[in-house]
């Protein structure tokens, strides 16, 4: 038992105390930071998750707590009683505490630390491997412990607005029915059903839906959601959702009540005013101008399509693209010409590599001239500079391929390399907007999937494409865009068994397999199922991009690594092979995972 805490309890946290304290007697409790002794007088930074204060420990003031604080070292976990005083002209003006220090009465010692493997302070770089096998302690840093705070405030002021919308929390399950298609699952063995398997929730799409169909009306949940895929900066295997869904909604009003919400916690967390409604703009917009479905609108730089300008041009890489169905896009980089140094232009193609693409460059002469594209007729010259309204000075990066291939690299040029590279991407800005009107089906050949899910309602101007042309098919969904990154997705679903029959049918999906995957969902829409839709934004996206954090672990307090492993409890494992007989499980012996 502390001694300590019998008689004292905490008056103020350390980022509270300000220049109207002082004369005060207080209480505090934290970690001993940084440790300075200039013999009869030791001053210690003193850290909570609020922030830091300054403790003098002076020799005459109080012999004893001066005696404790030379044995003190850095992470020592400690409570003080003091008063205090005003730093008169030592004023530090970059902490918030910093008009006041506490001149120390007396301390207990909670509990020694060992010398922590890293410094916690901000500025230190450390191995990431090291920094999550000892992720308690690189929680104590003051940035992660902002970070998790404004995650904590983002998901109380989304409750509070959603309860005030009259939405309900209620919670679905994790372990559920394993269905083939979208992400791919976890899997659970069940020990009382030998050989079957539950899958972890993807998200709680199919139960959101059923709540929508026994009159919840307006649905909400925080949820954690399970995906096994290729993890990359902005995707763990288990994130965060704020899910929704409402019943007798459109478009408009679904996106105004989430517009509600975003610029809410825009105010209430960031106290900034966004300006509505945000900004809509249509895949096929997003595609021709950004190459990409979620534009990063920071940067003012757009691609053109040359395609139709080029066809016939005399340029052999031009032509043969162009008849094999490919694509010319054409990103424009305003001159002068020694704002885009020769070096970066000389990177491009390395950067294209990973797209599997190649670019071509050329800088626009006086008169009009594009002296490294070779062989082109003047007719396709001229339309290149129309249609991309160069000028001299510019210049302009080509990319001829297929359509996807052209998009993604030169799309991934304007943001990754050129709009990094030449600083174009405008920091502090926040860019959102509304992505509308995608494709319902991918189609790839002969292959034909669902964008989405197969729920997605098509736009009701599409619906007699479904049986003749479904690739043409667009989709009432809907993504919400912020700087790039898409924070969240989601769409008007179909209730009527009529259409959602035809959509599987497009999506060659049998009577048979239907019944055997979302039998019980359609059962359910045979009695009386209400027009719905919903949404679902990644909150740990929303929570890296509000708090400005670089990588998305550092929003979450005990992230995975890209391997999916987690380095402080060291897990996944293997298990015995008792376990694994009890579930009905045999590893094969060749693996480094066997028992
Ligand atoms: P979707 O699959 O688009 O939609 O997911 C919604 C949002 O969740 C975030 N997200 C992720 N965040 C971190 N790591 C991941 N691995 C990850 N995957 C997705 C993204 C994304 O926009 N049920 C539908 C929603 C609906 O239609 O209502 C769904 O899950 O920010």
């Amino acid at each position: 038992m502390s001694a300590f805490l019998a008689t004292h309890t905490r008056t103020h946290s350390c980022g509270a105390l300000r220049a109207g304290d002082v004369g005060k007697h207080v209480v505090l409790t934290g970690w001993v930071g940084s440790y300075r002794d200039h013999g009869g007088c030791v001053f210690i930074d003193l850290r909570d998750r609020e922030g830091i204060t300054q403790l003098v420990f002076d020799e005459s003031f109080d012999k004893a707590a001066h005696d404790t604080a030379r044995e003190l070292r850095s992470e020592w976990c400690v409570g003080v009683t003091g008063e205090v005083r005003a730093r008169g002209t030592n004023v530090n003006d970059k902490m918030a505490t910093g008009a006041v220090e506490v001149w120390v009465k007396g301390i207990e010692v909670f509990s020694k630390s060992e010398t922590p493997p890293f410094q916690i302070e901000d500025s230190i770089e450390t191995n990431d491997s090291l920094r999550l096998k000892y992720r308690y302690l690189d929680l104590r840093r003051p940035k992660l412990q902002k970070n998790l705070i404004t995650r904590s405030k983002i998901t109380s002021v989304t409750r509070d607005y959603l309860g005030k919308h009259g939405f309900l929390e209620i919670e679905t399950p994790f372990m559920v029915k394993y269905t083939p298609g979208g992400a791919r699952n976890f899997l659970v063995p069940s020990r009382l059903n030998p050989g079957q398997f539950y899958a972890l929730a993807e998200s709680p799409q199919i139960f959101k839906q059923l709540l929508m169909v026994a009159g919840y009306e307006r649905y909400f949940q925080i949820v954690r959601c399970f995906r096994d895929e290729d993890l990359r900066n902005e995707r763990q295997p288990e994130f965060t959702q704020i899910d929704i869904e409402m019943s007798f909604v459109n478009e408009q009003i679904l996106q105004n009540m989430m517009e509600g919400l975003i610029s809410t916690l825009w105010r209430d967390v960031l106290g900034i005013d966004l300006k509505l409604p945000l900004r809509r703009m249509t895949y096929a917009e997003a595609m021709d101008k950004y190459g990409v479905d979620k534009p990063d609108l920071r940067c003012d730089l757009t691609l053109c399509d040359v395609t139709a300008g080029v066809k016939g041009s005399g340029n052999r890489v031009f032509d043969g693209v162009v008849e094999s169905g490919g694509i010319v896009k054409c990103l424009r980089v305003p001159g002068p010409a020694e704002r885009l140094p020769r070096s970066v232009l000389d990177g491009l193609n390395d950067f294209a590599k990973s797209f599997g693409a190649k670019t071509m460059w050329t800088r626009v002469q006086e008169g009009g001239a594009l002296p490294q594209i070779k062989g082109i007729s003047d007719q396709a010259r001229n339309e290149i500079l129309r249609i991309s309204g160069a000028t001299t000075g510019d210049t302009l990066i080509l990319v001829a391929d297929k359509a996807k291939v052209a998009n993604a690299t030169l799309g991934a040029i304007r943001i990754h390399y050129i709009g990094d590279k030449l600083g174009l991407i405008r920091k502090g800005e926040w860019q959102f907007m509304w992505l509308t009107d995608p494709p319902l089906f991918e189609v790839d050949g002969t292959e034909i999937a669902a964008a989405h899910h197969p729920f997605t309602s098509p736009r009701t101007e599409d619906e007699p494409l479904l049986d003749t042309a479904p690739e043409r098919v667009l989709a009432r969904a809907y993504d919400l865009v912020l700087n790039g990154v898409e924070v969240g997705g989601g769409s008007i679903r179909i209730h009527r068994s009529e259409l959602q029959d035809r959509a599987f049918k497009a999506l060659g999906i049998t009577e048979e397999e239907r019944r055997a995957k979302f039998g019980f969902l359609l059962d359910a829409f045979k009695y009386g199922p209400p027009p719905h839709g919903g949404i679902a934004f990644g909150l740990d996206r929303l929570a890296m991009l509000m708090t400005g954090a670089e990588f998305m672990r550092d929003v979450i307090a005990f992230p995975k690594t890209q391997k999916g492993s987690d380095l402080m409890t060291e897990c996944p494992t293997p298990v015995s092979k008792k376990q694994l007989e009890e579930l009905f499980i045999q590893v094969r012996p060749d693996l480094p995972g066997k028992p």
